[in-house]
């Protein structure tokens, strides 16, 4: 790893030799396109690409194969979820009254505040989680289901409970990006509308990502193109594909969806060693200086130092080779609320190991020394 400690895994997973290969593999030797040929080569990546659509499935505990949408990321999905909800006949006369809160990464909130959705903020409690006294009555709710800064898995299951109580009709958004990386969702379970997730945060390539969709058959496209259309019955009119096809146009990232469904495989065998964060909160609680804002159970260490501003910090550390990350995480309503204007961030991947952390502890600690 050329002497560098990566401990930024929350900002992008270094990649399992298993997704480099498989993509290496098929960029080399088994390239075409999905959706589009009869040769054997094209029929072998349609192959390729419904594997991974039932991999992706059974990974979140889907039902159906109709319902996994490949996206380019999570900030797609969750701008692809604005356009397909702001379409729906009911919100052509008024917009959607949009619960959000101040867990949210910016690409949860601010599609919704370019739609001209009405805004309503879901306060947080001490600790920072979600008020459940405090439910808003909203037509659509997004819900963070693991802060990018605080690191701590929510109850998806019970907060939806508690959201449909009391607006039985919303439509729920969950942001999974971070979630996803350490615990299993179970879209069942769940009863999300729209579930939105990054493959690079677990060790894909970037440019795929999955909007998990409960009932796709309510929603028009938001895209258009190639691959979704049945029939082109007219000048102007045609008929569509079902999903997962109506919802994607184009030429799917099909390297990426290859390389996905490997990570995957990876992620079910090995998850980031969250010890390593244990180790490095009791290490840094020590140092005076250094003012932890995450518990030592979360699944990231989140910290500001007094009297030295994180990007000095962030150069000085990564001169000698620590890897993490600085400034306000796309998390500037939760620094607002915490009166900061950025934190220093360390996340570890499954590539991690003790010896990592202690050495990347000596550095900090001479850092503030
Ligand atoms: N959203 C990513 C992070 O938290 C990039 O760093």
């Amino acid at each position: 790893m050329n002497n560098i400690i990566y401990l930024d895994a929350a900002a992008t997973a270094l990649k399992p030799e298993s997704v480099i290969t498989a993509e290496m593999n098929f960029l080399r030797d088994e390239y075409a396109n999905s959706g589009r040929g009869i040769c054997p080569r094209a029929a072998a990546v349609d192959a390729s690409i419904a594997k991974a659509r039932q991999k992706v499935a059974n990974f979140i505990g889907a039902e159906s194969t109709e319902q996994i949408i490949f996206t380019s990321g999570a900030t797609d999905g969750l701008n692809r979820v604005v356009h397909l909800v702001s379409a729906l006949p009911k919100f052509q006369s008024k917009k959607p009254i949009v619960a959000v809160s101040d867990l949210d990464h910016h690409s949860a909130r601010l599609p919704w505040m370019e739609s001209g959705a009405g805004i309503v903020i879901w306060q947080l409690g001490e600790t920072f989680n979600y008020d459940m006294s405090k439910v808003p009555v909203a037509d659509v709710v997004v819900i963070t289901a693991m802060s990018n800064v605080l690191g701590l898995p929510i109850n998806v299951t019970d907060l939806i409970k508690a959201v449909r109580k009391k607006n039985p009709d919303a439509l729920v958004i969950v942001d999974a990006a971070q979630y996803v990386v350490h615990n299993q969702i179970i879209a069942k379970d769940w009863d999300a509308d729209f579930i939105c997730f990054s493959g690079h945060k677990i060790g894909a390539d970037t440019g795929v990502g999955v909007m998990y969709m409960k009932s796709p058959d309510d929603f028009f496209p938001d895209k258009f193109g190639g691959g979704m259309v049945n029939k082109i019955t007219g000048a102007m009119s045609c008929t569509l594909n079902v999903a997962p096809d109506k919802f994607e146009a184009g030429t799917l990232p099909i390297t990426q969806i290859i390389g996905l469904h490997k990570a995957i495989d990876y992620l079910s065998e090995h998850r980031p060693n969250l010890d390593l964060i244990k180790y490095l909160y009791d290490r840094l609680s020590k140092i005076s200086r250094i003012k932890i804002i995450t518990s030592r159970n979360a699944a990231m260490l989140t910290f500001y130092i007094e009297g030295m501003h994180v990007l000095d910090f962030g150069a000085i550390v990564g001169a000698r080779g620590v890897c993490l990350r600085v400034g306000n995480m796309c998390a500037g309503w939760l620094h607002n609320l915490l009166g900061l204007s950025g934190t220093v961030r360390i996340s570890v991947g499954t590539w991690n190991t003790m010896d990592d952390v202690r050495k990347a502890a000596d550095i900090i600690e001479e850092a503030v020394k």
